[in-house]
């Protein structure tokens, strides 16, 4: 070896593969300006859309007149649910299994509800042609509470679905009823409470808010008449199964549909589903032969796209004096507004809400969801969570540390005698579920360790005293949350999407001069695919990141795949990368072995190429290996080197993690403070650190959003009056507190590289965290649960109801 030789830290540093904190290669393009979204897209002769939307929550339409819109130069066309019945689309099927109008046909079911898309030359003409059609309604009483959906009086919402006692998830109990669903052993669930020493009982809201990611839900749609053939370019999570989708609505041959996801600007869940936006954009470009742009703005991404949680849930736990849990039951219901759109796999009406029992042993638990229809727009979606996840974390975490108070110990103590310990992995919940690793144990101890937990509680007690004593009008709250999250949806034999089983895939295709393109069934929006993808691959086969070019988003190209949501990329995709490259890297060892002159058995892989045992110097680089397979394989071998793996996980994977929010409340004003917040993740295998810390950062602040204030809020008359972002809480950098990030690392043993998803844990995490800070400071002055969100007026209201203010 001379001097230049590289060592074997510095080849590995070369790669910047696992474990590397490589730079967001996709970040040279945005930081400058430079990425390509929708609305970047402008085509020869492009026309643009925009809808005539309801004012009304539910009312009867009467009719619409586009006379006057017709004539505002540039408008060409009104289309309305009349024009889409001539081609049969003026309802469109839901992912949830219900159905849903495109435009309103006879009636309107929530404020904001497309009642007819104006076509014209551009988008000012188009709100202006908005503005003159004529709409007669005449408005209907309206169901915004839930509670009331199911009341024997109670307004019939969905008139199309008269006289059907079933639904997609079975029996309808009522005409605003949409599923029951149950799970788990309602005996011996009821037996176990009936010899319990100690039971608790609260309903437990999740209030309705929004993904709204900074770029709103959009498309541009060009129908060529010539080759009968329709490119999409949309903000889509999952371009291929809007290809699927399309294609069987529009009755359009797959081939002839071209869907593309430029760069995206944030998704969470939000541009999962079929919009009625798309469906417009594309019958109008098939109506009048032009691109047709449609995008949305803020107040209709808030009011009418889809919404996440809204889930009510009355959730009770039977103890021991002790303090060991021993049953878990849970009612759920569940506001799933006019249309049941929930972006769920199907077989799973309520997502994996049945994560409920979290990271305690319970030894049995009875869950029932019902789902309801009301005024509200319709949606459900994985808002930052994976399919109703954050709904069941929030739900048993607030449970454990409402426990806690009435056990009269520490939440965290309580936490640690009931988690499933380390021996019991893989561990079968009592809802059905198989979690593949973990070590709560360890992340909770090093949880309390690194804040000094002890001290912190030390602390509030002092601060108790003075406050009693009159010497302070601030209360401190330290909240405690320890999740299990559920991600990688997932397993063919749990879940589809419309019966298409929800795999994932890459191709890799090295070229002669080492370098090579790899392209995904996944679609980031933010999450950094371009960097890390490339950092797995890397790893595996030995080629530098840098050399790799990842590419998703465009169907034509890309290998099928469901998609990007509920972090399920790293586990479901992340392992079709890797199998695809071992595919390349077993190509490669035979291309080796024959350059080498040695049997394949001979050959050990080391770092970036293969050596032959015991022959140190006889190597040859994966590089070269490139080389070779385009000019010299083996006789019989079929030249080249690419590999295609669509993987079906054999389980989900269940990454977890131990969180302390500490928060300080001043009584007089509701003004909070977070002093500290420390997040634990454990997400196995780490890809890229700083982009985990990224996600994770990110994710938080999410989550203290969603806790602290952000809300769709209807009033009772069925307005939503937090449609902008003047009244929904987005937090800037002024408002969002530091954020102290920590880790430990359980792999996952069924994952090729040991990862799990880790993107969807903070805000899963996060929201119970800030909430029972915020219920732990109160609990003192006798509160048992505050609902969400908690901002300084609520905090305010509460300290007042609490008497500690006058
Ligand atoms: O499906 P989605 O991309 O939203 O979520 P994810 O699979 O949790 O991945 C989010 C980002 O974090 C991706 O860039 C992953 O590669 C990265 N990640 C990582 O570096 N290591 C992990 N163990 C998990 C995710």
């Amino acid at each position: 070896m001379n001097d230049m030789t590289p060592t074997r830290e510095q080849r590995t540093a070369a790669l910047e593969g696992l474990g590397c904190k490589r730079k967001r290669v996709e970040d040279i393009r945005f930081t400058q300006g430079k990425g390509n979204y929708v609305d970047d897209l402008k085509l020869p002769g492009m026309l643009h859309g925009d809808f005539v939307r309801s004012p009304h929550p539910h009312a009867r339409v009467k009719s619409i007149n586009s006379e006057e819109a017709l004539k505002v130069p540039g408008v060409l066309a009104v289309i309305t649910a009349e024009t889409l019945k001539t081609v049969n689309l003026a309802w469109m099927p839901t992912l949830a299994g219900d159905v849903q109008m495109v435009l309103a046909d006879g009636k309107v079911l929530y404020q904001n509800q497309e009642v007819a898309f104006v076509v014209a030359t551009d988008r000012y003409a188009a709100d202006d042609g908005v503005a003159k059609v004529v709409v007669e309604y005449e408005p209907l009483p309206v169901i915004i509470d839930p509670f009331k959906a199911m009341a024997p009086d109670a307004p019939v919402l969905r008139e199309d679905l008269a006289g059907k006692t079933a639904g997609a998830h079975g029996p309808r109990k009522h005409y605003n009823h949409i599923f029951e669903w149950t799970v788990g052993d309602k005996e011996l669930t009821d037996a176990a409470f009936k010899k319990a020493d100690v039971t608790i009982k609260e309903m437990i809201s999740y209030h309705r808010t929004h993904p709204s990611p900074l770029e709103t839900c959009q498309c541009v749609c060009s129908f060529d008449k010539i080759k009968g053939e329709l490119t999409i370019w949309g903000t889509f999570q999952a371009p291929h199964v809007i290809r699927t989708v399309v294609s069987l609505i529009a009755k359009l041959p797959e081939q002839k549909i071209h869907v593309i996801s430029p760069d995206i600007g944030g998704g969470f869940g939000n541009k999962v589903g079929a919009y009625p936006g798309y469906i417009c954009a594309a019958v109008a470009s098939i109506v009048t032969g032009k691109p047709v742009k449609w995008v949305e703005d803020r107040i209709e991404n808030l009011t009418a796209t889809s919404f996440a949680r809204d889930y009510h849930m009355t959730t009770e736990i039977a103890a021991t004096k002790e303090g060991r849990v021993t049953g878990l039951r849970v009612h759920v219901l569940a506001d799933h507004g006019a249309f049941d759109a929930c972006a769920d796999p199907s077989k799973w009406p309520a997502g994996f809400f049945n994560i409920v029992t979290g990271s305690y042993d319970f030894p049995v638990a009875h869950l029932t969801v019902d789902g309801v229809y009301s005024n509200k727009a319709p949606g459900g979606v994985a808002y930052r969570c994976s399919f109703r996840v954050t709904e069941a974390a929030y739900c048993i975490e607030r449970a454990m540390d409402i426990l806690a108070q009435k056990l009269g110990v520490d939440p965290a103590e309580l936490r640690l005698k009931n988690f499933v310990k380390p021996e019991q992995f893989p561990y079968h919940s009592a809802l059905g579920w198989e979690y593949d690793s973990g070590d709560y144990h360890t992340a909770m101890r090093k949880m309390m360790e690194s804040t000094n937990y002890a001290a912190l509680r030390k602390e509030q007690a002092e601060k108790r005293a003075a406050f009693k004593r009159g010497e302070t009008r601030e209360i401190m709250g330290l909240g405690v949350s320890f999740f299990t999250e559920i991600v990688g949806a997932g397993p063919s034999k749990n879940c589809d999407i419309l019966g298409i089983a929800m795999f994932d895939s890459c191709e890799i295709r090295m070229h002669p001069t080492g370098a090579g393109i790899a392209r995904m069934g996944t679609k980031s929006q933010g999450q950094g695919h371009e960097t890390t993808w490339a950092q797995i691959i890397a790893t595996e086969i030995g080629i530098p990141a840098d050399n790799i070019q990842v590419e998703e988003g465009n169907t034509d190209t890309a290998p099928y795949g469901l998609g990007t949501y509920g972090s399920r990329s790293t586990p479901v995709a992340g392992a079709a990368i890797a199998m695809a490259a071992r595919k390349i890297k077993a190509k490669a060892q035979m291309i080796a072995a024959y350059k080498l002159e040695v049997h394949e058995d001979d050959l050990e892989w080391d770092i970036d190429g293969f050596r032959v045992k015991g022959l140190p110097e006889k190597f040859m680089s994966m590089k070269d290996i490139c080389w070779a397979a385009y000019n010299s394989v083996p006789p019989g071998m079929e030249p080249g080197l690419e590999a295609v793996s669509y993987y079906d996980p054999p389980n989900m994977t269940y990454p977890f993690g131990a969180y302390l929010c500490v928060m300080d409340i001043d009584v007089d004003t509701g003004v909070y403070k977070i002093r500290r917040f420390y997040a634990l993740d454990d997400c196995g295998t780490r890809i890229n650190p700083m982009i985990i810390e990224g996600q994770v950062h990110g994710g938080l602040t999410e989550a203290f959003a969603i806790a602290m204030g952000q809300e769709i809020r209807y009033d009772e008359a069925g307005n939503v009056v937090t449609g902008s972002f003047m009244d929904f809480f987005m937090p800037t950098a002024v408002e969002t507190p530091h954020w102290e990030t920590d880790f430990t690392v359980t792999p996952s043993p069924h994952h090729p590289i040991g990862a799990k998803g880790v993107g969807e844990s903070p805000n899963v995490g996060g929201v119970p965290a800030f909430s029972n800070a915020v219920n732990d400071a109160f609990s003192f002055l006798g509160s048992t649960h505050i609902q969400m969100p908690h901002d300084y007026w609520r905090n305010w209201k509460a300290a007042k109801q609490l008497g500690a203010v006058a």
